[in-house]
C-alpha cells in the first residue's frame, strides 16, 4: 500500500474482511446470475417470481433483468416495512428551510399518504405508463408523490426546482408529459421561490400547453381543505391538498413487470438536449436497496441523511428509495449548508443524532473555508459513516471531512456513480476497504470495471511509468441498476454508452487505477462540466447564449474553481452591430439563467472578436481550456487554426478580466 495515502479503516475489522469482500466480489462477477438471483429474492418481495436473471447484452443494447418477475417498488418500500412490524417506526424526518420546521412520518403514515396520493392521481386519469413531471421543493410531499407514481405504475420525471421555465418546458415537451405536479412555492435560505409562477411560464413554451393537461399544486402553507387557494387557479390547475384529503388511505400496488419503466431523469451530455434516462423497476429497486445498505453499513436505529435534492439521481436513490427499501429512517433537507449559518449541517447532526451523512465535495470545500469552529461546536459523536459524491474529492477536503467532521472515527465513503448507473458502482465499504483520500477505491459487487486504452478500445494490460493504469473508465458486464435506454431515443443511448467501446459500458470519465486496483477518477472525457457536482453540458450553455440576439457564436469551457470544482467560462463572439459593455455581459449571464437555471450561470464571460477555429470550422475548445486555466505555455499545436493570431488576443483578454 502506498504509505502516504492510506487512512485507517474504521471501524477496524482486519484484513480478513477485505479478503472476504474480494472473494465475494470475484464470485459476483464470475457468476452474476447466481449472485443477483439470490440477492433479488433476499432483498425484495416479489408478487411473481422471475423466469430469467439476466438476458441481452451491451452489444445489442437489449439488457433486461429478472424478466417475468412482478413486484412494486412502493410495496417494497412501505407495505413490506409496515408488515414487518415497522409500522410505527419513523420512515422520514424532514427539516425545512427554517431549523425549527420539522416533520416526522412513520411507515404507516407514509403508506397511508402515498395511497391517498395514488388514488388522487388515478381519479384524475393518471395511468400506468404515463409520464408525470414533478417540479417540487424538497418537502415530504415530493417523496410521497414519487412513491405514489411507483405505486400506480406512472413514470415520474423529477425536474430539479432550480431549473428555469424554459428548461422545465423542454423536459415536459420531450417526455410528452400530460401531468405536472408542483407546489405554490419553494423555500431556500430564507427566500421564497415562486414555483407555480415558473410552471405557468413553462406552459407557454413550445407545445407544452398542448401536451400538459393537468397541473396538480401542493400548497405549502395550506391548512384544511376549505380555505382559499394560495395561488391563482388556472383552468388546468388542481389543488392537491383538498383532492388528497378525500381519498381512501389504501390503494393496491400495481403489479409491475421487473422491466416496466420506473422513472426517467434528464441528464446533460456533450451534445443536444439533455437525455431522459430511463430506469426500470426490478433492477433499480434491488440496486438501490443493496448499495444503500452495504455502502453505508446501515443498521436498525440509524438515521440516514443524504442532503442532496431529489431533482438529481442522488436524491432519488439515497433520499427516497434506498433508505425506505431498507426500512431505515431517511432524513430529507430543504435548505442550504449555510442557512442560517455555516453550522447548519452539524447542528442537524447533533439534534437528530444522524448516523450516516452524505454530501458533495463542493459543500465540504465551502464549509471548510469557514474553518473548524462550526463542526467543533456541535456533538457529532452519532456519526459513523460520511459519504461523498458527485465529483472527485481533493485530498485536503477529504482530510477535513475525515478529521474535523468525523474526528478520525468515521469511514469516508467516496461513492463514484452516475445518473445512468442508478447507484454506486465504485466505492469503499465501511470497515472493509482501507481508504485512500481522493480514491473511490474498489468496485461494488457485480461491477466489473476495466480501464481501456482510449485509442484502441482494448483493456490496458501494462501500467505506465508510475505503476498506474490510466485511461477510459468502462464497465464490462451489465448490472441491475443500469439505465436501459433514453426515452424515445434508443439510438442515442447506444451511441453515447454502448457503441464507443463495443462490449463495454462507457462512463464518459477517465480514471487512473493504481497497482492495488484503487480507482482515482480524473474527470469527464466529453464536453461536460461538473459545477458543484451538477453535470452541465457545454452545448446547453452555448445554445442559451446564442439565444441572445447579441451572440453570434459561443464556446463554453470549464475552469478550475476552489469551491465549485469547476466554473463555467463562456467565450462569446458578438453579432455585427453589438458592442461589448458591462450591461451586455450582465444580460448574457441573465440569458443563461432564464434558459437553463441560476446554477449554470457563467463565472466568466469573455467577449471576443472571433473564436479559435480550425479551417474546417471546428472550435478548438482545448485551446480555450488551456487559456482559462493559465496553461498558455502548453497550448499544443495551433497551426491548424484558420487564424492563429486569435490565440494571443484571447490570452490578453482573459488576463485582463481575471
Ligand atoms: O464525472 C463523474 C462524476 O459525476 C458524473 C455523474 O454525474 P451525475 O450523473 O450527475 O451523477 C452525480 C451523482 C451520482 C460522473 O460521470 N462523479 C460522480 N461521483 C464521483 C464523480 N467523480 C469522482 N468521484 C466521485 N465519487
Amino acid at each position: 500500500m502506498a504509505a502516504n495515502t492510506i487512512a485507517k479503516v474504521f471501524p477496524p475489522k482486519g484484513d480478513l474482511v477485505l479478503e472476504q469482500y474480494k472473494a465475494k466480489h470475484k464470485d459476483s462477477i464470475t457468476d452474476p446470475n447466481g449472485f443477483w438471483e439470490k440477492a433479488a429474492y433476499e432483498h425484495l418481495d416479489w408478487f411473481e417470481p422471475f423466469e430469467e436473471v439476466l438476458e441481452g447484452s451491451f452489444e445489442h443494447g437489449d439488457v433486461r433483468w429478472f424478466s417475468g418477475g412482478q413486484l412494486n417498488l412502493s410495496y417494497n418500500a412501505l407495505d413490506r416495512q409496515v408488515r414487518s412490524e415497522k409500522a410505527n417506526e419513523i420512515a422520514l424526518v424532514w427539516e425545512g428551510d427554517e431549523p425549527d420546521d420539522i416533520r416526522k412520518l412513520s411507515y404507516a403514515d407514509l403508506l397511508r399518504k402515498v395511497c391517498q396520493i395514488s388514488n388522487a392521481l388515478t381519479a384524475t386519469g393518471v395511468k400506468k405508463g404515463d409520464v408525470v413531471t414533478i417540479y417540487m421543493p424538497m418537502i415530504p410531499e415530493l417523496a410521497m408523490t414519487m412513491l405514489a407514481c411507483c405505486r400506480i405504475g406512472a413514470i415520474h420525471s423529477v425536474v430539479f426546482a432550480g431549473f428555469s421555465a424554459e428548461a422545465l418546458g423542454q423536459r415536459i415537451s420531450a417526455a410528452k408529459s400530460k401531468f405536472l405536479i408542483t407546489a405554490d412555492i419553494g423555500k431556500r435560505g430564507g427566500k421564497s421561490i415562486p414555483l407555480k409562477k415558473i410552471v405557468n411560464d413553462a406552459l407557454t413554451k413550445g407545445d407544452c400547453d398542448e401536451v400538459c393537461q393537468h397541473v396538480f399544486v401542493w400548497e405549502r402553507f395550506h391548512k384544511g381543505s376549505e380555505s382559499e387557494p394560495t395561488f391563482e387557479m388556472g383552468p388546468k390547475d388542481i389543488r392537491m391538498d383538498p383532492l388528497v384529503a378525500v381519498q381512501r388511505p389504501y390503494c393496491p400496488p400495481a403489479r409491475m413487470d421487473a422491466e416496466d419503466s420506473l422513472f426517467i431523469l434528464y441528464t446533460s451530455g456533450s451534445t443536444g438536449m439533455p437525455k431522459g434516462l430511463l430506469h426500470s423497476t426490478g433492477g433499480y429497486a434491488l440496486y438501490a436497496k443493496m448499495t444503500t445498505q452495504i455502502t453505508f453499513d446501515l443498521h436498525p436505529g440509524d438515521l440516514f441523511a443524504c442532503v442532496a435534492d431529489c431533482g438529481w439521481i442522488t436524491g432519488h436513490t439515497y433520499v427516497v428509495y434506498g433508505p425506505l427499501l431498507n426500512g431505515s429512517t431517511t432524513f430529507m433537507f430543504e435548505s442550504t449548508p449555510v442557512y442560517p449559518d455555516e453550522g447548519r449541517y452539524w447542528d442537524m447532526v447533533q439534534r437528530h443524532k444522524i448516523t450516516q451523512f452524505y454530501t458533495a465535495p463542493t459543500a465540504i470545500r465551502l464549509l471548510m473555508r469557514y474553518g473548524d469552529l462550526a463542526p467543533q461546536k456541535y456533538d457529532l459523536s452519532s456519526l459513523k459513516v460520511l459519504g461523498t459524491v458527485g465529483e472527485p474529492i481533493n485530498p485536503e477536503a477529504w482530510r477535513w471531512y475525515y478529521e474535523v467532521v468525523g474526528k478520525s472515527q468515521c469511514s469516508i465513503v467516496d461513492t463514484y456513480w452516475q445518473t445512468e448507473t442508478g447507484g454506486h458502482v465504485i466505492t469503499n465499504l465501511p470497515g472493509v476497504t482501507p481508504m485512500k483520500p481522493g480514491s473511490c477505491t474498489l468496485p461494488f459487487y457485480g461491477i466489473d470495471t476495466v480501464v481501456l486504452d482510449p485509442h484502441t478500445g482494448k483493456e490496458l494490460t501494462e501500467p505506465d511509468d508510475s505503476g498506474n493504469f490510466e485511461g477510459v473508465m468502462a464497465i464490462k458486464q451489465p448490472w441491475p441498476g443500469m439505465a436501459r435506454t433514453c426515452l424515445g431515443d434508443h439510438e442515442r443511448y447506444m451511441t453515447v454508452y454502448l457503441k464507443p467501446y463495443p462490449g463495454y459500458y462507457f462512463t464518459g470519465d477517465t480514471v487512473s487505477r493504481d497497482s492495488e486496483g484503487y480507482h482515482f477518477i480524473i474527470g469527464r472525457m466529453d464536453d461536460v462540466i461538473n459545477v458543484s457536482g451538477h453535470r452541465i453540458g457545454t452545448a446547453e450553455v452555448e445554445s442559451a447564449l446564442v439565444a441572445h440576439p447579441a451572440v453570434a457564436q459561443a464556446a463554453v469551457v470549464g475552469q478550475p474553481h476552489d469551491i465549485k470544482g469547476q466554473a463555467i467560462c463562456a467565450f462569446c463572439m458578438l453579432t455585427v452591430g453589438y458592442e461589448e459593455s458591462p450591461e451586455l455581459v450582465k444580460e448574457l449571464r441573465m440569458s443563461v439563467r432564464t434558459e437553463i437555471g441560476a446554477f449554470c450561470t457563467p463565472d466568466l464571460i469573455v467577449v471576443t472578436p472571433s473564436l479559435p477555429m480550425t479551417r474546417s470550422g471546428k472550435i478548438m475548445r482545448r485551446i480555450l481550456r488551456k487559456i482559462v486555466c493559465g496553461e498558455t505555455d502548453s497550448l499544443g499545436d495551433t497551426s491548424t487554426l484558420a487564424d492563429p493570431s486569435i490565440v494571443q488576443t484571447l490570452i490578453d483578454k482573459v488576463t485582463s478580466l481575471k
